[in-house]
């Protein structure tokens, strides 16, 4: 039998250096009920997407960029290329989070490598040809954008989770109509669309999620 996480063991581990960081990834929720009435703040925007860039990157290349839509009609269109969810409208926010498919950022990154005097200049041109080189295969270059984004996506939604808000990571969009709306350039993913607002009340309870038992292996699958 499969042990279950329910959701009354969100208890914090108080003997942990950050309990309330645990508290927040056992308690976060996928938002489907947002206060329809209420806006976050341009500082809470820019806040949580501060937070969303801290997330880890491959060689610290972070290749990701967000477009955060809140006009009222365009948040209509963004509800209509995500297939009528409607919840989208109510949170007030929708941040789309956009992965690079090319090491765009890597001259400036090595450079910062070299700088703090982490590498050598020659160790620092090496290193960049690998990572560039990472990106050379196409399905490899939108694996690495994906990988990466989708961790700053994660970031993001904790930090609204703690600021109060209720966040939503959603897949269910046209990526190729979104990509048009937003003018994403050719090279640019769509990685994740996040909804983000005020609570507008209670969520259904969690669904169980898969135990430990049966999600960890040891030593090989
Ligand atoms: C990759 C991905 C795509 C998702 N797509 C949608 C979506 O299109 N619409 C939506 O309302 N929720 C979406 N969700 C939210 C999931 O339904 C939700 O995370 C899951 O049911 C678990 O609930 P919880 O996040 O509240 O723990 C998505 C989540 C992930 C990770």
């Amino acid at each position: 039998m499969s042990q279950q996480l329910e959701t009354d063991d969100y208890d914090v581990d108080h003997d942990a250096e950050f309990p309330g960081v645990i508290e927040a990834i056992r308690t976060r929720r996928s938002g489907h009920n947002f206060d329809a009435e209420a806006e976050i703040s341009d500082e809470t925007l820019e806040a949580l997407v501060e937070d969303a860039a801290l997330a880890p990157s491959s060689y610290n290349l972070q290749p990701w960029e967000f477009v955060a839509v809140q006009d009222g009609e365009r948040l209509d269109e963004v509800v209509e290329l995500a297939y009528g969810q409607e919840h989208i409208k109510d949170a007030g926010t929708a941040i789309l989070v956009v992965g690079h498919s090319e090491a765009e950022t890597a001259d400036r990154v090595f450079g910062e490598w070299e700088e703090a005097g982490r590498m050598d200049e020659q160790a620092a041109e090496e290193t960049k040809a690998t990572a560039v080189g990472m990106y050379d295969d196409e399905r490899m270059g939108r694996d690495y954008g994906i990988r990466n984004a989708s961790l700053a996506a994660e970031n993001l939604m904790l930090s609204a989770h703690a600021r109060g808000l209720k966040a939503t990571p959603m897949i269910g969009f046209d990526a190729e109509g979104l990509s048009e709306f937003l003018e994403l350039p050719d090279d640019k993913i769509p990685v994740m669309l996040v909804a983000v607002g005020e609570s507008g009340g209670e969520e259904p309870e969690r669904l169980p999620r898969r135990g430990v038992e049966e999600v960890l292996h040891r030593e090989s699958y």
